[in-house]
């Protein structure tokens, strides 16, 4: 049986970095423009902490600009509308990311809907979503976005005529994979917990991308002989043979069994999980140049 090819998202993800930077230097050499990236964390998520960390040590390796507001788990939902706007009306901030989930009393789809769609660096807003799902110029979702470009690097650019499963229907990753899949003309067929006949409509994708949060679901015979396979979990589970009280990382993908059977397959973790915040700089990038009349680099 031959190996599924792994594919690599730590270090596609580095290259992307690496050619953002390079043309985060071109736009400001050229137009005086430095893309500036606003992180808003309410309360002391301890993932949350780690991911917005992230984000602004990769925003400023880019050469752009990072800002975070910590607020206090307690901030009332109009002070956080408050500084939205204000980050609305300012032009020196050219995204703007709230980083979710947010504290039980404040409403996350006003707290969405009050960013400006045009520094809505996670395409979250509705306006966004439209634009995506009806063909026009969006900013769109970090994470399906980074698997796109996982695809169509894999596939040369090509993935027209595809058969494509979503597993799972999320705003952040399914829908929006599904909207990104439909417009490079695959076939799309969205699952979820639901679907009837599960493993055999995954059986039919010639490319699966599992984004439903329950580790290790889909199994090796659930998938199609040469599928390429896009695990969008990360799941800590227990670890016991690493020692007591351990955990580890698994995707939604049973990795071991899928790699025997797709043509190739993302790990986890190192496999999408890197690719969210390289897009997140992109989609910044992109943003200050659209506010500025600059012509957006295609990356
Ligand atoms: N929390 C987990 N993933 C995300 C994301 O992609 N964007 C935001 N804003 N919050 C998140």
């Amino acid at each position: 049986m031959t190996q599924a090819s792994i594919i690599d998202g730590k270090a596609f993800a580095a290259t992307l970095r690496q050619r953002i930077a390079v043309e985060v230097a071109k736009i400001q050499g050229a137009h005086g423009l430095k893309p500036s990236l606003t992180v808003i964390l309410v309360g002391e998520d301890p993932a949350s902490q780690v991911y917005v960390r992230n984000k602004g040590t990769q925003t400023l390796e880019a050469g752009m600009d990072s800002v975070t507001h910590r607020l206090d788990a307690a901030t009332p939902e109009a002070e956080l509308l408050a500084m939205i706007e204000s980050l609305n009306n300012d032009p020196a901030c050219n995204g703007i990311l709230v980083q979710l989930p947010l504290p039980g009393h404040i409403n996350e789809s006003k707290v969405l809907a009050a960013i400006s769609p045009d520094k809505d660096v996670d395409g979250f807003h509705v306006i966004n979503v439209g634009r995506l799902w009806t063909g026009q110029q969006a900013l769109v979702p970090c994470t399906p976005y980074g698997c796109l470009l996982m695809l169509k690097d894999h596939f040369g650019g090509n993935l027209s005529g595809k058969r494509a499963l979503v597993l799972g229907r999320s705003n952040i990753v399914g829908k929006p994979m599904a909207a990104l899949l439909l417009a490079e003309s695959c076939t799309v067929t969205v699952a979820h917990s639901r679907t009837a006949d599960l493993p055999a409509r995954c059986r039919e994708a010639d490319i699966l991308v599992a984004a439903v949060g329950r580790p290790e679901m889909v199994k090796g015979d659930w998938i199609k002989p040469g599928a390429v396979v896009i695990d969008v979990g990360i799941n800590r589970v227990d670890a016991p043979e690493k020692g007591e009280g351990k955990s580890r990382l698994v995707g939604d993908v049973a990795f071991t069994e899928a790699a025997d059977i797709a043509s190739a397959i993302t790990p986890v973790p190192g496999g999408v999980g890197p690719m969210t915040i390289a897009c997140l700089l992109r989609n910044t990038l992109v943003a200050a140049c659209r506010q500025n009349g600059i012509d957006a680099p295609d990356i």
